[in-house]
C-alpha cells in the first residue's frame, strides 16, 4: 500500500488560517477529487470539522484522541491504527488530507506526495513540514495559470529518491 500525502500549499508552506483554506481554486478541487476517488481519505479532526462532512465516493478516517462520535467516518486514535485499518480494506494507496498535525505525523510513513504550490502568501496558522529533497525526487510538474478570481498553481509530485 502506498501512503501519499495530497496538499496545496502557499509560497511559504502555508495550509491554513482559522480554520480555512485562504483560497479558492476549483481546478485544484477536481484535481484532489480525481485523484483521491475510490480511495481512503485519512485527515485530522479539526479538518474534517472544516470541510463538516465525509466526502462522496471516498472512505474517510479521522485522527482524533477524543471520543466524539462523527457521522459517516472510522476514527482512530493513532497513525498505526489508520495505516492498519486502510491495509486491511486492501487499500492500493491511501491519501493523508492534512491538517499541518496529520502531515508532520504521515510524513515519516510517505512513500509519494502530490503538492499544489500555490500563488499566494499570506497569513497562516497551519504550515506544511519541510520536503527534505535529499529525501525526495520531483516526478512531474503541471503549471496551471490563474483562472478569474483563482491564483495560479503548480502541481508537483515528488516520489522517494
Ligand atoms: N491546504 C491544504 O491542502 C489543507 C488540507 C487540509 C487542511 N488544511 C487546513 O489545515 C488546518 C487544520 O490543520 P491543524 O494542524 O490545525 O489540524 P488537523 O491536523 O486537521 O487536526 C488536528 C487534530 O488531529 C488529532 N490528532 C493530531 N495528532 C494526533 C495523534 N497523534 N493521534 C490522534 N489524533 C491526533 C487531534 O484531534 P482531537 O483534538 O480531536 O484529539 C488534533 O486536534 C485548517 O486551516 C485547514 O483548512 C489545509
Amino acid at each position: 500500500m502506498i501512503v501519499s500525502l495530497i496538499a496545496a500549499v502557499g509560497k511559504n508552506g502555508e495550509l491554513g488560517f482559522e480554520g480555512k483554506i485562504p483560497w479558492h481554486i476549483p481546478e485544484d478541487f477536481k484535481h484532489f477529487k480525481q485523484t483521491t476517488l475510490g480511495h481512503h481519505l485519512v485527515m485530522g479532526r479539526k479538518t474534517f470539522e472544516s470541510i463538516g462532512k465525509p466526502l462522496p465516493g471516498r472512505k474517510t478516517i479521522v485522527l482524533t484522541r477524543g471520543r466524539k462520535k462523527m457521522d459517516g467516518v472510522d476514527s482512530v486514535d493513532a497513525a498505526s491504527k489508520a495505516l492498519e485499518l486502510c491495509a486491511q480494506r486492501g487499500e492500493s494507496e491511501v491519501f493523508i488530507a492534512g491538517g499541518a498535525e496529520i502531515y508532520n505525523l504521515f510524513m515519516p510513513h510517505a512513500q509519494r506526495l502530490y503538492i499544489s504550490y500555490v500563488d499566494f502568501e499570506g497569513q497562516a496558522d497551519a504550515v506544511f513540514p519541510d520536503i527534505n529533497l535529499d529525501r525526495w525526487k520531483e516526478v512531474s510538474s503541471e503549471v496551471h495559470q490563474p483562472k478569474e478570481k483563482s491564483p495560479g498553481w503548480c502541481l508537483k509530485v515528488f516520489e522517494l529518491a
